[in-house]
């Protein structure tokens, strides 16, 4: 397979655009095109999409346990609908258009309203045409607060993304053309990272909120300056924190670490040539009043304990390029079945505890992601392991994950590699 070579990141500072807090009730969305400096000052600006006039969206920073109004006005040429990624929502504010929504025509709004159950790291995005209008550029952070945030001199979001662009700044926008998605997806030749703040100092202890908002890459971050650990993947705190050592996170993917910082920090990802730089952050002064002490847990997440499980399905992923099993009408399938059916893959009482075995019988990664709900991840021995929304089976691997359902509706089960969403590794669930 051949490689696009990476364009050169000088790593200017690419900043995120102002946070927008739930205190300024309703929050408002603007979805519209935008000019925006991707590559490094400079180099040629690009025409994508977003929200508010900026790629990515505003940080939206809701309260976990309050109501939250976002109301999303369609200034497109084209529909759209937002989904708040990770967030355990009602059905009906999932934003997935046929499934739980209308599309948002253009010139239209939609009041999104939901409680967020879970403090923690999330996104949103597109989830019309999410192929094209993810990599158009249409994503933003969304964090759940903490009821009570840990001790760190900084909470600082890293949204991760990459884009396939010319050098003058314009976007190739052949999003779905068959190559990229019957291999690893529509893969960006530059990549970067947005940051919600420019410097530390010495000696600050910092949380990182990790954001992979690629639509198809897999990135291998490595974070280089400081030294701590992982608290919490894909928003949920985890039990016991766990060294950093490089993390991989996958599309849609999310880890909060907390660091303490030595010098100046190097967000780095790791690729065959080499270490490729997303973002750093500077050193402006020393904390000389900090002591450095253990990494405590956050607080856990409140979600049903799982009982011994009442069905256990086989997911197969089939498809795509280089062998592998064939079923289904369109390049990738599930159990030979492509594309969204009349009929759910699975239908559960409320609150049922269900295993699924994900069998990736293809040559490539996939990120398969579960709306509306979180799960565990069966580890090596068995038990119960950490709580995702999003799980990575690697080529030709397997992995069990059990969820207990207890959310009603319709909710999506997809790849997030969008590009083999798009090309119909995609079902869905029904909750009774
Ligand atoms: Cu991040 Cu179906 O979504
Ligand atoms: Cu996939």
């Amino acid at each position: 397979m051949k490689r696009r070579q990476f364009l050169a990141s000088t790593c200017a500072l690419a900043m995120l655009p102002r946070t927008v807090f739930a205190t300024q009730e309703p929050i408002s969305l603007r979805a519209e095109a935008v000019m925006q400096q991707v590559l490094p000052a400079g180099d040629g600006r690009t025409s994508m999409l977003g929200f508010n006039g900026s790629m990515p969206g505003p940080e939206l920073r809701l309260r976990r346990g309050h109501k939250a109004e976002i109301e999303v006005e369609n200034a497109l040429e084209e529909g759209t609908a937002v989904h708040w990624h990770g967030i355990r929502l009602d059905n009906m504010m999932d934003g997935v258009p046929v499934l739980t929504q209308e599309l948002v025509q253009p010139g239209a709004r939609m009041t999104y309203s939901f409680v967020p159950p879970d403090s923690g790291t999330y996104w949103y995005h597109s989830h019309y045409i999410s192929h094209e209008q993810v990599a158009r550029g249409m994503m933003g952070p969304l964090i759940v607060e903490d009821d009570v945030p840990p001790d760190v001199d900084h909470d600082i979001t890293v949204l991760l993304a990459d884009w396939r662009i010319r050098e003058d700044g314009t976007l190739v926008d052949e999003f779905a053309d068959m190559h990229s998605v019957a291999h690893g997806g529509y893969m960006g030749n530059f990549a970067r990272g947005f940051l919600s703040r420019s410097q530390v100092r010495k000696g600050d202890r910092i949380r990182l909120r990790l954001i992979n908002a690629a639509t198809n890459r897999i990135i291998p971050l490595r974070i280089g300056g400081a030294a701590g650990s992982v608290v919490a993947l894909d928003g949920m705190a985890l039990p016991v924190p766990r060294a950093v050592s490089d993390i991989t996170l996958a599309p849609a993917q999310r880890a909060d670490v907390i660091v303490d910082v030595q010098e100046a920090v190097a967000f780095d990802m790791l690729t065959r040539d080499g270490t490729y730089r997303l973002a750093d952050l500077a050193i402006a002064g020393v904390n000389t009043a900090r002591q450095p002490g253990p990494i405590s847990a956050h607080a856990p997440p409140v979600l049903p304990k799982p009982g011994t499980p009442t069905q256990h399905f086989t997911l197969s992923m089939m498809g795509g390029a280089m062998g592998g099993r064939h079923g289904g009408d369109n390049i990738w399938a599930f159990n030979d079945v492509s594309d969204l059916q009349p009929h759910p893959f699975g239908k559960f009482q409320r609150g049922e505890t269900v295993r699924i075995t994900l069998v990736n019988d293809t040559s490539f990664p996939h990120g398969i992601h579960l709306h509306g709900h979180h799960f565990y991840e069966v580890d090596a021995d068995g038990g119960l392991g950490d709580l995702r929304d999003t799980t990575l089976v690697n080529a030709r691997a397997s992995r069990d994950i059990i969820c207990v359902f207890d959310n009603p509706g319709k909710w999506l089960l997809h790849c997030h590699m969008l590009s083999h969403a798009v090309g119909g590794m995609r079902t869905w669930v029904a909750v009774a």
